[in-house]
């Protein structure tokens, strides 16, 4: 096995494997980050309408089908007011297959890269995988959770620092960077020439503030998103990049082409109602025409994840239910010092007072209660065994039951 096949283990997929094999009436999954509702009601429609039709669902352009970066890059104009040219998007494999290919593109082998800690597990996992060094911006309370200028120019006494994770919301504590402190991470950055990475995979999902994408404030900043979260798709394996440095772009597509060839194709027509326009519809029957017609007269009016906000709100309604819920039943089953999230759907428990060893507490509550939540560990090396992350992604009862339970044990 190679060095960088020794790579950690994300600890919140081995939790989930074991209470996969629970009962599962029973368990309750507090440890993964996955939406309990299925992908917006257009979005499946116009999966099916693309499987009915007589597009052969093969290879699309590395970069992604045009009209989804058309779309999403009008996303930008629409949520931040910035300008962003479609040719700057491209269209990945959730943000993980994201990560993979901004990371590589963007770091070489030695160079230091910063992240909060705690903070989510993949960035580190993947960039040491890499041969790139994490440099750890230890956060906690007094700074919400999220990593300051200051914090980076400490950090780059230890010598250069040649890029900047950031997460806002972050993962595991829910918290958001302020303006002025996203704005100040970004001139440090633009300064330093340090990279700024910005993963703003829970924009959409705020109960509390703004969350800022860091392209308002630095035009070179490479953003990853995904349609896992707010969207609700965390199957369809769906993300992007915006790049607007046209060298590291074209790096990026070349890695694309390399890596993935292109992202699952069905699942970027589901996102993209105007694909379904270009069927070949010259050779229809009309049965087919007819079929058509009246499955998807509804979806060229205009699908597209984009297009389903009334329902993703609804569930932006549950998650904030979920938080209220867990922050009053958490605490009278002995959780007092909890991590407030104003967006995202985690929130970061304190479990010293009960046991150091989060990995084994999180192995006990399964077992005693079938309650499954994620050890701090995966997310802080030196401090997460005093942590474990409750995520309320799933449904409100569930909250509701889970609570019970812990009380009860
Ligand atoms: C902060 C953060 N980024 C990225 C991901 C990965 O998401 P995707 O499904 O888009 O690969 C997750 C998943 O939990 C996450 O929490």
């Amino acid at each position: 096995m190679s060095e960088r096949g020794r790579t950690r283990a994300f600890l919140v997929m081995e939790v989930m494997r074991e209470a996969l094999a629970k009962d599962p009436k029973e368990t309750i999954h507090l440890e993964v980050g996955q939406p309990s509702s299925p992908a917006p009601r257009k979005v499946r429609e116009a999966a099916s309408a693309a499987l009915q039709g007589e597009e052969k669902l093969g290879y699309t352009e590395a970069a992604g089908v045009r009209e989804l970066r058309e779309k999403i890059a009008g996303h930008y104009k629409t949520s931040y007011g910035v300008e962003v040219d479609a040719g700057s998007v491209l269209v990945t494999t959730g943000s993980s297959g994201a990560f993979i290919v901004a990371f590589t593109g963007a770091f070489d082998h030695g160079d230091r890269v910063a992240m909060a800690s705690p903070g989510y597990p993949c960035y580190r996992n993947i960039l040491e995988a890499l041969g790139v060094e994490v440099v750890e911006l230890p956060v906690g309370e007094e700074t919400n959770w999220q990593p300051t200028r200051a914090m980076l120019e400490e950090a780059m006494k230890g010598g250069k620092i040649h890029g900047l994770i950031l997460a806002s919301p972050s993962n595991p504590t829910g918290t958001i960077l302020r303006s002025s402190e996203m704005q100040d991470l970004c001139s440090c950055c633009s300064t330093h020439g340090i990279r700024l990475i910005s993963d703003e995979i829970y924009h959409g999902i705020i109960m509390e503030g703004r969350a800022d994408s860091a392209l308002q404030f630095k035009k070179d900043a490479v953003i990853i998103n995904s349609f896992s979260k707010y969207y609700s798709m965390t199957g369809w394996r769906l993300g992007w990049i915006v790049c607007q440095d046209p060298q590291l772009a074209q790096s990026f597509e070349n890695l694309l082409q390399n890596f993935f060839i292109s992202a699952p194709t069905l699942s970027q027509l589901a996102g993209d109602p105007s694909s379904l326009l270009r069927l070949p519809l010259t050779d229809l029957l009309l049965t087919r025409l007819l079929l058509l017609f009246l499955v998807s007269s509804t979806l060229f009016a205009g699908i597209a994840a984009f297009d389903c906000i009334d329902e993703l709100e609804q569930h932006v309604e549950r998650y904030k239910k979920n938080r209220e819920v867990l922050l009053n039943g958490l605490p009278k089953a002995g959780f007092h010092e909890l991590s407030r999230p104003q967006g995202a759907f985690y929130i970061y428990a304190h479990v010293k007072h009960i046991c150091k060893d989060s990995m084994e507490l999180a192995k006990k509550i399964l077992a005693d209660c079938s309650v499954a939540v994620t050890p701090g560990l995966d997310f802080d090396l030196s401090r997460g065994g005093e942590f474990i992350r409750f995520s309320f992604a799933g449904a409100t009862q569930d909250m509701e039951r889970a609570c019970e339970k812990l009380q009860r044990w």
